[in-house]
């Protein structure tokens, strides 16, 4: 991967196609290699954390509870997101266990602004867009947001603020022509670092099929037996046996979205 100053992306897909999982895969390679990551759950059901092997005890509090706070922030004009968010009481990031050479690794949960809290959905994407418009990264920092499934979030203009798109999709029609929107629908908003990630994917060399705004492929994951042996008892999809092909998996995303 060529270094740059900073890196902001974001990782769209169908629903269920391994979106927070890549999300986690890619968090913990950018670490390894000394990376400093902010991971931002930004979907609803709030399962990055548990994927990156936090217990639910410690996922923290979501920012839209206290949006308040977060906005005040902002308002006053703080440019770098680490006073922005190490100043916020603890509760609502926390960091994840730093393995010797790794960078760190902090999680930011969005959440949902809930009818019964008087919010919205649209409070809480505006929230996201002010967050992420407001990180200034240094050249070993990278943000990565895991995005809601779908491609309604593209209407709203989170991506606006990313430097570059990870579209998961599995090897299946439907999930590819979400995946063709979500493309499309990137390109339209002027964001041109898109690549297609096909996860699950028994062949290393799929014929995909002619879809106006696929993104190129950058990298294929198959089904992993020791994630599908582990998921019904543990969250994590970190240290699996099948780590190393993960990892050159995400070197290739990562190579493919460089400039
Ligand atoms: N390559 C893989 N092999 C086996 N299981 C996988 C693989 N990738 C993801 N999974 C499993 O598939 C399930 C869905 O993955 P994940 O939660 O990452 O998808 P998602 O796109 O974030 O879903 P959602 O749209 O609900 O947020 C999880 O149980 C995950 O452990
Ligand atoms: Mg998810």
């Amino acid at each position: 991967m060529t270094p740059h100053a900073g890196l902001k992306l974001a990782v769209a897909g169908k629903g269920g196609v391994g979106k927070t999982s890549l999300t986690a895969w890619l968090g913990d390679h950018l670490a390894s290699r000394g990376y400093d990551v902010w991971l931002v759950d930004a979907d609803t059901s709030l399962s990055l954390g548990a994927a990156c092997g936090l217990a639910p005890g410690d996922i923290p509090q979501p920012l839209a509870t206290r949006e308040d706070l977060v906005r005040s922030r902002i308002g006053s004009g703080l440019m770098s997101l680490t006073p922005l968010v190490d100043d916020l009481p603890g509760e609502l990031s926390v960091r994840l266990p730093r393995p010797p050479g790794y960078g760190e690794r902090r999680l930011l949960v969005m959440g949902a602004v809930d009818a019964a809290g008087g919010g919205c959905a649209c409070a809480a994407n505006a929230l996201l867009k002010a967050v992420l418009s407001h990180m200034v990264l240094g050249c070993r920092e990278a943000v990565l947001v895991d995005l809601e499934a779908g491609v309604e979030h593209l209407g709203r203009g989170t991506v606006e603020h990313v430097d570059g798109l990870v579209v998961v999709s599995e090897p299946s029609l439907r999930s590819l022509r979400t995946a063709a929107e979500v493309g499309r629908l990137a390109e339209g908003l002027g964001l041109s670092r898109r690549v297609l990630a096909l996860n699950r994917c028994a062949s290393a060399r799929p014929e995909l099929p002619d879809l106006p705004g696929l993104p190129k492929l950058a990298a294929v994951i198959p089904p992993l037996a020791g994630l599908c042996e582990r998921q019904l008892t543990d969250g994590s999809v970190l240290g699996l046996d099948e780590a190393p092909g993960i990892a050159s998996a995400c070197g290739a995303i990562l190579d493919a979205l460089s400039p």
